[in-house]
């Protein structure tokens, strides 16, 4: 029996027609003004994304890579940077953090939960000598939103402290302007909401932040934000770059652009809205207490292993993520970021519905997607 594998799992992410257009083109030199001025409109997309005059850098790498580039340019070895560690990927910040040999407050939030606003304010009265706060926009490992607007504010009250964002599945999912924010260091990456294969990632930084650039003593070599800068600024990279990934970014981002970040936001939260609302009507708990809209976490059902649903998915041609660390088999992560519309929202809750009854937990049809249904069709 035919079935084609859907892919809902929070990056990579489905490409669009446009992208794969783009990808499959004979490739072409670097080193040459053709690459150049594609290069630039990339530049400039990317300012549009981000809404800023400042250049924005663009490496060759998956995120991790623009994750320890904010590490490595901006901070220098001691530092005491307060990392917001809320899963997987906020316990990344720390091992980044220590792995350079920067001091460290880790506050350890619980999985699927987001950080309290006073505690944050005490940590950062406690400590005056505070360089930095990390922190991610969208949790991915447990769907979690945690609000980087409170913390522009407080760090554009500190002097000498930069707010460092890993907006890897927020960007292009939220409108994320740094200035307007107060966000010192945003990052991204491709194979999320830009709509791209992994292999890219793209890293702001703010004039707060550029100060550090001379200072830090932390040993660097590719990931030189200060080489790099120079030579992007005249539209070339200091490395060979993924060239054909530039190419189809600046397809990606035209249809960003073309969209409009305001109804980006508003599909992606309308998404989001209809995913939460058609499980919850399953009878399935949320994973979290502040859920992104970038992917929902949801509980597999008492005494139904995550992975085993999963699987049934699977079999009908859905492919979700499951959990990480003590998450696994407990979980399903479903996406709806990037390359995504409300009839794909409709489309894996019919599947999760026919799922759920094969293992075992019987629900009536059409349950979960009457109430999707019933979301999208009052934002219409
Ligand atoms: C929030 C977040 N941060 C960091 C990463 C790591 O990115 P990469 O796997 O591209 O290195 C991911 C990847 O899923 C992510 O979702």
């Amino acid at each position: 029996m035919l079935v084609k594998e859907r892919l809902f799992t929070p990056g990579p992410v489905p490409l669009p027609p446009q992208v794969i257009k783009a990808l499959g083109q004979q490739i072409i030199h670097h080193r040459t003004p053709e690459f150049t001025k594609i290069f630039k409109e990339v530049k400039a997309k990317l300012k549009k994304l981000l809404k800023t005059d400042r250049d924005v850098l663009v490496f060759t790498s998956s995120g991790t890579g623009s994750m320890e580039a904010s590490v490595i340019n901006f901070f220098s070895k001691g530092d005491k940077v307060l990392v917001i560690n809320g899963g997987k990927f906020g316990q990344r910040w720390l091992e980044l953090a220590k792995t350079f040999s920067l001091n460290p407050i880790n506050y350890q939030i619980e999985w699927g939960k987001t950080y309290n606003q006073k505690e944050v304010e005490e940590i950062i009265d406690n400590n005056p000598d505070l360089k930095g706060i990390l922190v991610q926009h969208s949790e991915t490992s447990t769907t979690t939103y945690h609000d980087v607007e409170f913390l522009g504010k407080l760090a554009k009250k500190l002097d000498d402290c930069i707010l460092v964002v890993d907006g890897i599945t927020s960007v292009g999912v939220y409108e994320v302007y740094p200035e307007e924010i107060g966000i010192d260091i945003l990052i991204t990456g491709s194979q999320k909401a830009l709509m791209l294969p992994p292999g890219l990632s793209i890293l702001y930084y703010s004039e707060k932040a550029e100060k550090r650039l001379n200072k830090s003593d932390i040993p660097k070599y590719y990931f030189d934000v200060k080489k790099e800068a120079k030579k992007q600024a005249e539209g070339q990279t200091a490395y060979t770059t993924a060239i054909n990934l530039i190419i189809a970014l600046n397809e990606s981002l035209s249809l960003i652009l073309d969209e409009g970040l305001e109804n980006l936001a508003r599909r992606h939260s309308i998404m989001a809205e209809a995913t939460r609302e058609a499980v919850k009507s399953l009878g399935l708990k949320l994973l979290s207490e502040s859920p992104s809209n970038s992917a929902t976490g949801v509980y597999s059902p008492e005494g139904i292993n995550g992975d085993a649903l999963r699987k049934e998915l699977l079999k009908i041609g859905f492919r979700v993520a499951g959990g990480q660390d003590h998450l696994k088999g407990k979980i399903l992560r479903i996406a709806h970021m990037g390359y995504f519309d409300y009839m794909d929202v409709l489309q894996v809750i019919a599947g999760l519905e026919i799922a759920l009854n094969k293992i075992g937990y019987k629900i009536e049809f059409g349950t979960g997607v009457k109430k999707a249904q019933e979301i999208i069709f009052s934002n219409l």
